[in-house]
């Protein structure tokens, strides 16, 4: 459970990933993550190989960087050696710290063209394609994968190893079959059947962390070198300082108080419209504050307004009515009084509880049988 760790040349100061979300963990999310701490290597959504060396724009705003996001993988999906090499070389000469190839995503636009979790079921076509990607960069190769494309085929022990062999620098590891899309718990001893099938890299493991205590549990029955936070941050964007000080100490952190969370948030909002602008960056702020709101207690006055919400002059006055409003509930001090403390940080972030609602309050997964995805 220490801290560094290596990707081949890559010397990251942390255990702890954030897991692309496309659509969520795009660069304003990203700092927004590495400011509060505990996180040295994010990724960003998966981009089609194809797409970048056809200089598509759409691409491009996913693979948007600076600065103050670093290091960064760029997640890449594709099923063709020579462009998942060639989009990878670019990468790399735009200063990409590493690339992390797509084997895990089960929609069908992705598994169509042989990408995703479609490489699972192909071990000489995959282990081709990295070899080809791998012995073209300097950067690390890292592949993301499922347990497998069904329960009678759990096959990423042994992609795991033969990607070893092709020279892939880490494997992470999401603890859930193609099939299962993301019903179900996450099988922890088959993601530790990854960690004991490869010779010395680093296995990540993966999936529906969302308390320093779960990352605990994903560290000691698995046996992984890290641990991937994907919803879990988004949830709690003080998960990774958190779930540090939680390895370490084994004591338990207090969650951001309202006073933190209100900053953050405002602080997020600022950095969608510097990269977004302030229009389109607004809008997709709408679905973003529900989140930061979910530990605020009685929240209803401020959601209703926050998604529909259009500029940052207006956030801030729906804020500091809010602030106001919610006073009937604290006492002197401003705290919450104890009868609408939100309950303790749960797993259940994950459900969509109660009935539907303007507001979402867990980030929607595709349902239903993956075959219709
Ligand atoms: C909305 C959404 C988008 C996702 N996008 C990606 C993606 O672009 N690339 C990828 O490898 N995994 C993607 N995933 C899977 C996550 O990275 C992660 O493996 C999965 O959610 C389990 O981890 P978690 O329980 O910590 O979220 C996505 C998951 C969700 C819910």
């Amino acid at each position: 459970m220490r801290g560094p760790i290596r990707f081949g040349s890559l010397e990251l100061k942390s255990n702890l990933f954030l897991s692309p979300l496309a659509g969520y963990t795009n660069l304003p999310f990203r700092i927004v993550a590495r400011e509060i701490g505990g996180l040295d290597l994010a990724t960003t959504d998966l981009v089609n190989a194809r797409s970048l060396l056809e200089k598509n724009r759409k691409a491009f705003k996913l693979i948007e960087t600076d600065g103050r996001d670093r290091p960064l993988a760029v997640q890449l999906f594709g099923s063709v050696p020579e462009e998942m090499r060639d989009a990878a070389l670019q990468l790399e000469a735009l200063g990409t710290s590493s690339i992390d190839i797509n084997m895990g995503c089960p929609v069908k636009k992705v598994c169509r063209v042989g990408g995703g979790s479609a490489m699972m079921t192909e071990l000489d076509r995959t282990a081709n394609l990295v070899r080809t990607m791998v012995n073209a960069l300097k950067i690390p190769v890292t592949a993301k994968m499922r347990l497998g494309w069904d329960d009678d085929n759990l096959t990423a022990p042994e992609l795991a190893r033969t990607l070893e062999d092709a020279g892939i620098a880490a494997v992470f590891v999401h603890g859930r079959t193609r099939e299962q899309g993301f019903s179900g718990s996450v099988n922890l001893a088959g993601i530790r059947a990854v960690v004991q099938a490869v010779k010395s890299i680093p296995v990540i493991g993966n999936g529906d962390v969302t308390t320093p205590e779960a990352a605990r549990k994903m560290f000691n029955d698995t046996g992984c070198a890290g641990v991937s936070v994907g919803r879990g941050a988004f949830y709690d964007p003080w998960i990774f300082v958190r779930t540090r000080h939680h390895l370490d100490t084994g004591d338990l952190r207090p969650e951001a108080t309202f006073v933190e969370r209100t900053k953050v948030m405002c602080r997020h909002l600022d950095l969608m419209t510097e990269i977004f602008g302030e229009e389109l960056g607004c809008v997709m702020f709408r679905k973003v504050a529900p989140w930061y709101a979910r530990r605020f207690g009685p929240v209803a006055e401020f959601n209703k307004r926050v998604v529909q919400l259009k500029s940052r002059a207006e956030f801030h006055e729906i804020l500091a009515n809010y602030q106001l409003w919610r006073r009937q509930f604290c006492d002197d001090q401003g705290e919450l009084l104890p009868r609408f403390r939100p309950a303790a940080m749960v797993a259940s972030f994950m459900r969509e509880d109660g009935p539907p609602s303007t507001t979402r309050t867990a980030i929607p997964v595709p349902r239903g049988p993956v075959e219709i995805w």
